[in-house]
């Protein structure tokens, strides 16, 4: 894992957007994962910029989101389809055919989850999947203790979680109990993963998950796995780690080789 610590939110948001849109221009028509949560927020707001500034151009990509609420309809403003159309599709040129958000609805959860999995594997596979993490270290909606050879299919959210998101709604009985997320395993399928926490209430899930050992109890840890994962800190979030010096030498190295 790659470990890019910056000193700020806004800092680590632009580094992290500019690899995404170096991507995009090697590629365009890339397969981008994309997450919700405030942590990518930043992200969106360069991406965007860098369209409206530098003509970043967002015709050809595919997107595929992490996960969504069960329950939640694409018009319910708390949904994840609300949240991608506020934070981005709305303001790029990405085609609304070629965006894929898990459905908070569905008839058949086991068949619409397979279907999901399947458009990925039609797509072409994800080239870059975005990630935030959650404080008891999920990824999408990977609670502690999900499989770490899980697929897309529902999962039940931990009170944690629940309580995190409560902020959100108007009352606790509308907060979702579950979603539906991708799984680990077709987290680790994409080809490129970028990781965004910032804040000390990320530390100890940021410290377990790259440091510690691979624990379906910490589902992010299992990145460790990942050959291509660049995790974009503040020192907040990467105050309990243990090698911060060693991260630092590695990016002043890797600057001094490709400056
Ligand atoms: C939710 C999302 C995750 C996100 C997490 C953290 O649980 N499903 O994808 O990483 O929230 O959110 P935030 O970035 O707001 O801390």
């Amino acid at each position: 894992m790659r470990v890019v610590i910056k000193d700020s939110y806004q800092i680590l948001s632009v580094a992290a957007a500019a690899e995404v849109a170096q991507a995009v221009r090697a590629k365009p028509n890339l397969v981008l994962g994309l997450a919700t949560g405030s942590s990518p927020l930043g992200i969106y707001q360069e991406l965007i910029r860098l369209h409206r500034v530098e003509g970043l151009d967002f015709s050809q990509v595919t997107t595929f989101n992490l996960d969504e609420y069960v329950g939640l309809a694409p018009d319910h403003p708390q949904s994840y389809h609300a949240f991608m159309r506020e934070h981005l599709f709305q303001h790029i040129n990405v085609p609304a055919e070629r965006t894929h958000v898990p459905v908070g609805i569905s008839e058949d959860y086991v068949a619409y989850c397979r279907s999901y999995e399947e458009q990925i594997c039609a797509a072409g596979g994800i080239d870059l999947q975005l990630l935030g993490i959650g404080r008891d270290g999920h990824i999408g909606f990977n609670e502690p203790g999900s499989s770490l050879g899980s697929r897309t299919r529902l999962k039940t959210l931990t009170a944690q979680t629940i309580e995190d998101n409560a902020r959100f709604f108007d009352h606790p009985e509308e907060v979702p109990r579950f979603a539906v997320t991708m799984g680990v395993a077709t987290i680790l399928d994409a080809r490129r993963v970028l990781l965004v926490a910032s804040g000390k209430k990320k530390a100890k899930a940021i410290a377990r998950s790259v440091e510690g050992p691979i624990s379906s109890m910490w589902t992010a840890s299992a990145l460790q796995l990942h050959a291509d994962t660049t995790v974009f800190l503040d020192h907040k979030a990467a105050r309990k780690l243990t090698q911060l010096e060693y991260y630092h030498w590695i990016e002043q190295q890797a600057a001094e080789v490709s400056p």
